[in-house]
């Protein structure tokens, strides 16, 4: 793009703001024919504020449950399936796992960092919203880790040591509220910690390289990052299409598109009866046709499966950038990228290709008007991804070991005499199947 007059006025205006700690961009009309100038304020890149308060006691309680293979319903997986702290609290697949039989059709989010987010990762407020919520559902979905929340609370209840902790800390048996919470209060603790760029900010000039303080300059400028990446959290916290390709691998697989359905069917998301696919897998083929049948809901809807509202099609949360060195691949699909190279470069192109061709249920599929071409040379993307790797990575996360449990002892039979009882009466010809339930259980 030229330099026209006003772009130049528009750099001037954002240098002296820098100073003042904020950035002002110039953005351009999408069609990019007159070079049309609005000013737009974005808070400056902060540190991360300190961590939020945890009961260090309840934490203990929550960590033991994260690392616990029962919090599933077949008592062989745990939140690690998807978030595990080897893998950056996430998983190195494009997509996430599921439930053994079932698939996710999302990349896993790392919980990095996730109690600063105010709401869910696509924007659920009220009774979706929050860590809470979002752990809630988690657990007890049948494509995460399918556990019915009345059911383990007694499974919980059969552990002395798990009645133990709680008798100290709560006061009482293990219930669901509480064992949400201390999941919760577990999750909270997984903060970055000593990132490189806070330290920068914050007065110390030795805690980047050259490099990586050259990428922090790109980010606030040439790369325009900074118009989401702002604030503290590097996140504005709001939704933008970046029309990052769909991934094949969803419109193949029936397990990704049986969560899919089931996901967009919940919310009741109104696209899920709109643009469905028929026969022909490509993607001339959209039909504004109901998902009888089989036929698949074509794309992942976004922000707008949560509001309803055609404007957030295909829209996602902008994403938190610290520690983000250890989570690839990028985006909600993985598509944005295997490599934070990959993704310097996604940018560099601006963004992904709109889909073609365009049907009249694409109206609104609009591409961000802020992201477009970028023009960054080779030397200025190597020094972006070191800002991205290098200055934002910060210590290794430690994880404190937690206790294997004795499993839970057979109650001792409190008197024969009730056993035999009890049983006779099954075996008795009134009831009639005396023995089929004799070889269910074992007893001969
Ligand atoms: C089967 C895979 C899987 C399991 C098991 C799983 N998660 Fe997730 N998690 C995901 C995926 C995928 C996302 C992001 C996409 C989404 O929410 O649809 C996510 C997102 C999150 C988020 C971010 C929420 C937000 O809305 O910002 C948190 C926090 C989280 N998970 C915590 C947990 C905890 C705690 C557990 C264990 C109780 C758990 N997860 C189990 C796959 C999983
Ligand atoms: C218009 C807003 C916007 C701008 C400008 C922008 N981003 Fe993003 N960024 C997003 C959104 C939204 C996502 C999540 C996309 C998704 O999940 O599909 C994202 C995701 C990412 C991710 C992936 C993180 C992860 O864990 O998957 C990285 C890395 C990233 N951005 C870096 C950058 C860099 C570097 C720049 C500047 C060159 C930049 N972004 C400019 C909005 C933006």
């Amino acid at each position: 793009m030229k330099a026209t007059p006003l772009r130049k006025y528009a750099i001037v205006v954002a240098g002296i703001a820098v100073a003042f700690g904020f950035f002002v961009a110039m953005s351009v009309a999408p069609t990019g024919v007159q070079a049309q100038t609005t000013i737009i304020a974005v808070p400056d890149v902060a540190p991360l504020p300190p961590a939020p308060f945890t009961d260090a006691r309840i934490v203990n309680i929550g960590r033991q449950m994260y690392f616990d293979k029962l919090l599933a319903a077949d008592g062989q997986q745990g939140c690690k399936l998807c978030h595990d702290p080897k893998l950056g609290w996430a998983h190195d697949k494009q997509i996430s796992p599921g439930y053994p039989g079932t698939m996710h059709f999302r990349n896993s989010q790392s919980t990095i960092n996730t109690a600063f987010r105010d709401g869910g990762y696509l924007g659920q407020t009220g009774l979706w919203g929050g860590l809470s919520a979002a752990i809630q559902y988690k657990w007890s979905s049948a494509y995460f880790l399918a556990r019915d929340g009345r059911l383990v609370v007694q499974v919980w209840r059969a552990f002395p040591g798990y009645m133990n902790m709680w008798k100290e800390v709560y006061g009482h048996m293990p219930s669901f509220p509480t064992m949400r919470d201390s999941l919760v209060e577990f999750t909270k603790t997984i903060v970055s910690k000593d990132v490189p760029m806070d330290a920068f900010i914050q007065g110390n000039d030795e805690a980047m390289s050259a490099m990586a303080k050259n990428g922090l300059n790109l980010f606030k400028g040439k790369a325009r990052c900074i118009l989401c990446h702002n604030g503290a959290l590097l996140s504005n916290e709001k939704f933008h299409n970046l029309m990052v390709p769909k991934n094949p691998i969803v419109d193949i697989d029936p397990l990704m598109q049986v969560a899919r359905r089931f996901e967009f069917r919940n919310l009741a998301t109104p696209g899920n009866d709109v643009w469905c696919r028929g026969n022909v897998p490509d993607l001339v083929d959209y039909q504004p046709q109901p998902c009888s049948q089989g036929r698949e809901p074509m794309f992942d809807m976004g922000h707008m499966t949560v509001t309803k509202d055609w404007d957030d099609l295909h829209k996602f949360k902008t994403a938190m950038l610290r520690d983000v060195s250890r989570t690839p691949p990028y985006g909600h699909n993985g598509m944005m990228g295997s490599s934070l190279e990959e993704v310097v470069e996604f940018y560099n192109k601006g963004g992904g290709a709109m889909w073609q061709p365009t049907h009249v249920h694409f109206a609104k599929m609009v591409k961000d008007p802020q992201i477009k071409p970028l023009g960054l040379t080779t030397g200025e993307r190597a020094d972006l991804v070191a800002f991205l790797d290098e200055g934002l990575t910060g210590s290794e996360f430690v994880v404190e070991t937690v206790i294997a449990f004795p499993p839970p002892q057979p109650r001792p039979v409190q008197s024969s005499l009730m056993y035999e009882t009890n049983w006779t009466h099954l075996k008795s010809d009134k009831y009639g199947k005396g023995e089929a339930i004799d070889t269910l259980h074992g007893h001969k």
